[in-house]
């Protein structure tokens, strides 16, 4: 597939990364072809192009939204046109002060995202977990695999989001529609407070058992 990333850096970077070992043809939509974090990628991955950011969204079939969270509206709006009916894998966590959620757990990140650029399909995925994750997670030593939960309400979108994560080593679980985004968001903190405070390891993930 052809997979645009919005964002390469901590989350961005891994996901390009691995996606294009996988065959699939990724490209960063970049403002600046030279920045420091085009730089770390190609040096990851010298296959991954940069290209101007509405060209990279128009010529992909998914894009990764991994921004910071507050950068999400302008790098929305400068391909929002080309955005229209494509696949947007938003990556975004809105995290407040002291580690809360950021939209007071009133609204979550993914349903404002979806606000920003009505007609993409936003799913929500890739964010439970640390970016220590993300490049390889490793764990096929043993029997279960490591669960990817997301949400969105495109079910056509939420098919290529399922393959794409099996692909990438992990146990899709689709948990509803964007309105279960505010749940992931929350699981998300826990996730960070356990390891970026309380000590637990990055590589802590989950498994969905089923019998
Ligand atoms: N860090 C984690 O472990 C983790 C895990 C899951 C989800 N998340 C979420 O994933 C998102 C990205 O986190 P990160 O740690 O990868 O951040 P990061 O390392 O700071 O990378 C952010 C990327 O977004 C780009 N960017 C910033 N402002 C932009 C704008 N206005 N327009 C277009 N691109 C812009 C940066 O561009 P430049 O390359 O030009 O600097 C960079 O490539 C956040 O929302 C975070 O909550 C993080």
């Amino acid at each position: 597939m052809n997979i645009a990333f919005i964002g390469y850096g901590n989350v961005g970077a891994p996901l390009a990364d691995h996606l294009q070992r996988l065959g699939h043809t990724v490209t960063l939509a970049a403002k600046d072809s030279g920045s420091e974090n085009v730089r770390k990628v190609q040096s990851l991955n010298a296959g991954i192009k940069a290209v101007p950011p509405k060209d990279a969204v128009r010529d992909a079939e998914v894009v990764f939204l991994a921004t910071p969270f507050q950068a999400n509206e302008e790098a929305l709006a400068s391909v929002a046109e080309e955005l229209k009916g494509k696949i947007l894998i938003d990556c975004t966590n809105p995290v407040g002060p002291g580690l809360t959620h950021g939209l007071n757990n009133v609204q979550s990140g993914s349903e404002m995202v979806q606000k920003l650029v009505p007609e993409a399909k936003v799913v929500k995925a890739f964010t439970i977990y640390g970016f220590e994750n993300f490049r390889d997670n490793g764990y096929a030593v043993y029997n279960v695999k490591p669960a990817m939960l997301f949400c969105g309400n495109d079910a056509t979108a939420k098919g290529v989001v399922t393959d794409l994560i099996a692909q990438l080593g992990w146990e899709p679980v689709d948990v509803g529609g964007l309105d279960q985004a505010l749940h992931l968001e929350h699981m998300t903190l826990m996730w960070v407070r356990m390891v970026r405070v309380n000590g637990h390891s990055p590589n802590l993930v989950w498994a969905a058992l089923h019998r």
